[in-house]
């Protein structure tokens, strides 16, 4: 299936962005093993990838607004038209020499996502979904996992990392799910995280305290590829709350069930960006 052109915007701004990201990380390797570290060089290619995001997606779109990860809301004269950007998902990762990192952007027309697109241009998967025509990867056209036992499914989750609060949350979210499903990873990139969950690779998906940036444009995907993603009252606030849960129709009510059963609900709001 073509893509639009609004998509064709989305996918030069990304592949742009994408090699200057190849190319810093091709440094990583060298910076590793000095003193100082990659920390400094790795948020600079981070600004680097968002400064030709917004320049492309300006140009070819000048009126539609903006919610990006470094710049924060960027205001247009288009109010009904958002791009929300993340230049690099999975900062961690590309900061240790970890190839599982990504360009996500999603677009939001009248406060409704039409267009995700999630890059990772180390493995070169390129997944798009645009409403109502689907979900691809390179093309290809994405399915859900059709499992349907959570003792078969792998479920990507998400961890609070030191200095982050909500802990025993996920700690007994974590035990309660372990106990359930054949295996849990964390890949360190939301994005991809959606979008492994459209192309069926991991059953379903759990996480809190995220950003929009994290989720907009992977939630789409999973819809496009037949899935579910509500935050974890399976409400669709997860912009407000922070929170995911992802999967196919069974899935998704199963994990909600699980999550619901684990513990006190905590304040699962994204975290303020220090
Ligand atoms: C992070 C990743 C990670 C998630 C964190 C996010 P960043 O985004 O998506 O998987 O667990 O909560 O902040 O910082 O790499 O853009
Ligand atoms: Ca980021
Ligand atoms: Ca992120």
């Amino acid at each position: 299936m073509a893509a639009s052109a609004l998509m064709n915007v989305m996918i030069a701004a990304a592949r742009k962005a994408g090699r200057g990201l190849a190319r810093d990380f091709g440094e990583i390797e060298h910076l590793q093993v000095s003193v100082k570290g990659p920390g400094n060089f790795v948020t600079a290619a981070d600004h680097r990838s968002e400064e030709t995001i917004y320049r492309e997606l300006s140009k070819a779109r000048p009126g539609y607004g903006f919610l990006m990860e470094e710049r924060g809301q960027v205001e247009g004269p288009d109010k009904t038209h958002r791009w929300i950007v993340d230049p690099l998902d999975g900062t961690t990762n590309f900061l240790h020499g970890l190839p599982l990192f990504c360009i996500a952007i999603g677009l939001e027309r009248e406060g409704e996502m039409v267009c995700g697109l999630v890059y990772n241009p180390i493995l070169d998967e390129l997944y798009t979904a645009e409403r109502g025509q689907g979900a691809f990867v390179n093309s290809r056209r994405l399915r859900v996992a059709a499992r349907k036992q959570l003792s078969d499914c792998v479920i990507a989750i998400g961890m609070p990392h030191r200095g982050r609060p909500d802990q025993p949350r996920f700690l007994s979210e974590y035990k309660a799910l372990m106990e359930q499903v054949a295996g849990l990873r964390r890949t360190g990139s939301a994005a991809i995280d959606l979008a492994w969950v459209a192309a069926g690779r991991f059953d379903g998906y759990v996480e809190h305290h995220l950003q929009p940036w994290d989720l907009a444009a992977g939630t789409l995907l999973v819809r496009e590829a037949g899935g579910f993603a509500t935050d974890v009252a399976g409400e669709q606030q997860m912009f407000d709350t922070g929170s995911i849960v992802a999967g196919n129709q069974t899935v998704h009510k199963a994990l909600l069930k699980v999550l619901a059963e684990s513990g006190p609900a905590a304040d699962a709001r994204p975290h303020t960006q220090a």
